[in-house]
């Protein structure tokens, strides 16, 4: 049987024998990055070593990542999708020797030592080519000479790697599967119909090419790179034969401690096996999301906003299946023992996780009280409408409207399922398509929206946000010179037009307060100090006093970045040369992002 344990332990002596250093998981939240919400790839935390900075680890890189994608969340509850999950990695930078890499990746897959898959039983995918880039030609030989026969050439929706934001860099990629033997389901059956005789286990992307805004053509990258991201439990699954991500490790255990609580079982119906998967996956992520270094919490905004609906839904399905809430925190003590030896911020944040979930526990339960005032009203408005048309001799259905259950859905937190039950037990109809039709103008409404504010550039590598992330630096600087060295960076995010910055602080700063740190700030540019870059150990950037996580960091090399005495920060970069390129800063905003914690925005101009 494989392990989470095992199979990161191969794939770390298997890159290591050749010549691959490794580095650290990254925080769940990505660093100076609009574009996304969540580190949804192993690459997401390389993005700007990707486009061409140093990495002072070297250029062949491996680790594993803590991930989390939502752009699957319906999904999640079948066999193999999951919101939270661990990618193994690897990365040689600053070139793309397609041949080398599938070579490594075919031995990793069918060596005895290693995964010990016959080759038979691997198919690959590779690109075929459009008006936009040409046939991957290399990779197909690459697989060939490997001894490969199931070679398919694909489209690219399907062998083209981008980051979900459409910008940054990206190129054709070449999909591994593991074939279980099934028959084909047609003529035509191949990696991607999805037929179930074909599960993807592994990605080698070739990155040539860069995107710097949405709809824009694709650039060559001068410095070409390859990202690869194995999928952790979806490879243990297959290599253990089940197939399901739920049967093993943490998962596993937290299905058999709701198991040993609840009072539906788990095999009772397609709905409680759902409702299981769904509380296990969700309380998962909520405990990576808590426990990151980061320190997210519930809200309604952004990740902190995603937080909630997880710990909401999960919630719900613990109705589904008579699981009392209070039993959340085991599943925690569960998550945490088994990855927290690898993640240092998560163990550390164990209590404050607990608390955290029996908070929003509470808040949602206050607001579905509300929600239950509320669909009484809703339902003696119908009633009272019945009753004065009965008066002039007109009907009115008995029926709640769409709009009406997509507003306690959306506003108490009522699933429609909720609603749906208590309507019947009054004799009152709904209507699933009139709700779902209510979601679907909101989920349009709201990409609108997060376009709107995440667009911008992934990791965008423009000298302005360069110039803004100095201001940053420049900024933490300032507070901790006013409020002491336990100010710390709780958040940022930057696009070329402005900086955002999230710090810890127990109270609204008051004008003056606001004026002292920009001058701080502006005075340090007008000093035109020079912003000097240093790779050492992590040890002797601690010894130096350099500002930044060292929370699950050992024994790598990093990049210091210093301004003078006044910053020290271990940090990937990009930054300005100088200070004075920064001309002048303003803060243009200050406001309380959640309990302790400021937000400021600021621009230079
Ligand atoms: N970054 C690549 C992926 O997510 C490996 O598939």
């Amino acid at each position: 049987m494989y392990t989470r344990e095992k199979l990161i332990e191969l794939w770390k002596q298997f890159y290591t024998k050749h010549g691959f250093k490794e580095i650290s998981s990254s925080s769940i939240i990505p660093e100076n990055d609009p574009s996304v919400l969540f580190t949804t790839a192993g690459m997401h935390p390389l993005v700007p070593y990707l486009l061409g900075e140093k990495h002072p680890s070297g250029d062949k890189l491996f680790n594993f990542q803590r991930c989390l994608r939502t752009n699957d969340i319906d999904e999640v509850g079948d066999e193999s999708h999951l919101s939270l999950f661990e990618m193994l990695g690897n990365w040689t930078l600053g070139q793309c020797d397609k041949k080398a890499m599938i070579k490594l990746s075919f031995e990793f897959l069918t060596s005895k030592e290693y995964l010990n898959i016959p080759k038979e039983r691997i198919a690959v995918t590779v690109f075929e080519g459009d008006n936009t880039a040409p046939r991957d030609e290399q990779a197909y030989n690459a697989w060939k000479e490997c001894g490969i026969e199931q070679i398919f050439y694909m489209p690219k929706k399907d062998n083209w790697w981008a980051l979900g934001s459409g910008t940054g860099p990206c190129g054709p990629d070449s999909e591994m599967f593991y074939d279980t033997g099934k028959e084909k389901c047609c003529k035509e059956c191949n990696p991607s119909c999805n037929c179930g005789k074909y599960l993807e286990i592994w990605n080698d992307v070739f990155m040539q090419y860069k995107v710097e805004k949405v709809g824009q053509m694709a650039r060559p990258l001068e410095k070409p790179n390859i990202d690869t991201g194995m999928g952790l439990e979806r490879t243990i699954s297959i290599l253990n034969g089940s197939g399901s991500v739920y049967d093993f490790g943490a998962l596993k255990r937290a299905i058999e401690f709701i198991g040993s609580k609840a009072k539906v079982s788990y095999d009772f119906d397609n709905k409680s096996k759902k409702s299981y998967r769904i509380i296990a996956d969700h309380l998962r992520a909520a405990t990576f999301i808590l426990g990151d270094e980061k320190g997210v919490l519930p809200s309604n905004i952004g990740q902190g906003y995603v937080l909630r609906r997880f710990i909401r839904r999960a919630v719900n399905c613990a109705r589904n299946i008579d699981f009392d809430t209070k039993y959340f925190k085991g599943l925690v003590d569960i998550f945490v023992e088994e990855v927290g030896g690898d993640y240092q911020d998560i163990s550390n944040n164990k209590q404050l996780i607990k608390e955290e979930l029996d908070k929003e526990i509470a808040k949602f339960s206050k607001a579905l009280e509300e929600g239950y005032r509320e669909f009484e009203k809703v339902l003696s408005g119908i009633e009272k409408h019945i009753e004065f048309a009965a008066k002039n001799n007109q009907s009115v259905e008995k029926k709640i409207s769409g709009k009406a259950t997509f507003r306690l859905y959306d506003t108490f937190g009522f699933p429609f399922e909720l609603t749906k039950e208590l309507a019947s037990e009054r004799g009152f109809e709904v209507s699933k398509e009139e709700f779902d039709e209510k979601f679907k103008e909101h989920q349009a409404k709201s990409r609108d929206q997060s376009n709107k504010v995440f667009k911008g550039g992934l990791a965008d590598s423009s000298q302005q946000s360069a110039y803004l992330h100095t201001a940053t630096h420049l900024l933490l600087a300032a507070l901790q010179h006013f409020y002491g060295k336990q100010v710390c960076q709780k958040g940022s995010n930057i696009t070329p037009e402005r900086l955002r910055f999230d710090f810890n602080l127990d109270h609204k700063m008051t004008t003056e307060e606001l004026n002292q740190v920009e001058n701080f700030v502006n005075d340090a540019i007008k000093a035109s100090i020079p912003v000097i870059c240093e790779v050492m150990s992590l040890q002797e950037a601690k010894d130096k006093g350099a500002h930044g996580s060292f929370s699950d960091r050992y024994g790598e090399e990093v990049k210091v970045y210093s301004i003078g005495d006044i910053s020290k920060e271990i940090c990937g970069g990009p930054h300005a040369e100088n200070t004075s390129q920064l001309h002048h800063f303003k803060i243009i905003k200050e406001e309380s992002c959640a309990s302790g914690i400021r937000r400021i925005k600021a621009i230079i101009d």
